[in-house]
């Protein structure tokens, strides 16, 4: 087969999984949209935002309809008599209302934003609250769980809120490159992710689901290739999900052979599996991979063909994507492929 029926048939396979697999296993994730929102901040953008929306609604119907009667109203007619109509000069009040009226309007809307944001960002963090690191890289998000000693990758885990017993997340938000943006439209605002600087968001979701993010800020070619998955579990799914990332890598007999090639290869200069010598940081944690649902920051899931086909040559997924192919043969890449994939 040469290099191009190679690739078309990788696509056609690629093409197949997405098409079997989008109807199940991601029908379930909601439509992002702030006018859907499962978590306290979300609430409070949704009434500043219905508020913009009010206002700005109310100009636009005055000004549409001062509009259409004017075109009516003083349209041509077939026995208009072709000179101008007396033009107005200098005209104090009509001036003084169109300059006094929107600085009200646009006073008014930036207090209420401000009293918004202030009510968002001062609240204080409960001493029980969940902390999360999440650092932007170009393109995938690592997330830490500092306290509960989990790395992970672009699927962040949390716990829902109940009335009565809040279990809000706090996020540490960093960047490891560019500036990329925080953005789960159905929890919290958006917030920037700067290299250099440390910013907190935090997210208090009422609903168990799965909810999707988006990087919200152009970090370059795969800007868009840069999802955010998050998972509302219940206290105590929650709990289990934690148990299990907490634990180190699997350790599969049967896998010895690409375990040992993965070990002797430069994988592990990028890559962690917590309990082996794979310690490295640039990429991510590869612990409990198969526990993540999709691959490359949400571009494609995570099944066994599309993972070999990752390793193989991850540009051919998720072109400028820093991994590089390892020229492995063909053997090799099963042999890595069949130990990723033990990595529960
Ligand atoms: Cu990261 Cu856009």
């Amino acid at each position: 087969m040469s290099a191009r029926t190679r690739a078309l048939v990788r696509m056609a396979a690629l093409a197949g999984v997405l098409l079997t697999t989008a109807s199940t296993a991601w029908a379930k994730i909601e439509t992002p949209s702030i006018f859907a929102p499962v978590s306290t901040p979300a609430f409070a953008i949704r009434e500043v935002a219905f508020f913009t929306l009010g206002i700005t609604g109310v100009i636009f119907v005055v000004v549409s309809a001062l509009t259409a009667y004017a075109l009516i109203r003083f349209r041509r007619r077939p026995n208009d008599d072709g000179h101008e109509p007396p033009q107005v000069y200098g005209s104090p009040q009509i001036e003084l209302a169109w300059t006094v009226v929107p600085i009200l309007i646009v006073v008014v809307l930036f207090l209420v934003t401000a009293r918004y944001i202030y009510g968002i960002e001062r609240r204080p963090q409960p001493p029980d609250a969940l902390e999360v690191t999440i650092v932007g890289r170009q393109w995938w998000w690592e997330i830490r769980y500092p306290k509960l000693g989990i790395v992970t990758a672009n699927e962040l885990h949390v716990p829902v809120s109940a009335t009565g017993r809040p279990m809000p997340t706090y996020v540490t938000l960093q960047s490891a490159d560019v500036i990329h943006s925080f953005w789960i439209p159905q929890l919290a605002g958006k917030m920037d992710v700067i290299p250099n600087k440390t910013n907190k968001v935090w997210i208090e979701p009422q609903r168990a689901g799965t909810y999707v993010g988006q990087c919200a800020e152009y970090c370059g070619l795969q800007h868009a290739g840069m999802l955010l998955i998050v998972t509302v579990h219940s206290a105590e799914d929650f709990a289990r999900w934690a148990a299990e990332q907490r634990a180190p890598a699997r350790v599969d007999p049967s896998a010895a052979a690409g375990r040992d090639l993965f070990s002797s290869l430069a994988c592990i200069n990028c890559h962690a599996v917590r309990g082996t010598t794979a310690d490295g940081v640039f990429g991510p944690d590869l612990t409990h991979l198969m526990s993540r649902s999709t691959i490359g920051a949400g571009v494609i899931q995570n099944t066994p063909q599309t993972l070999r086909a990752w390793v193989e040559d991850p540009a051919s997924i998720k072109p400028g994507a820093l991994m590089p192919a390892m020229k492995l043969s063909r053997e090799e890449v099963d042999k890595v492929t069949a130990y990723l994939l033990t990595l529960q």
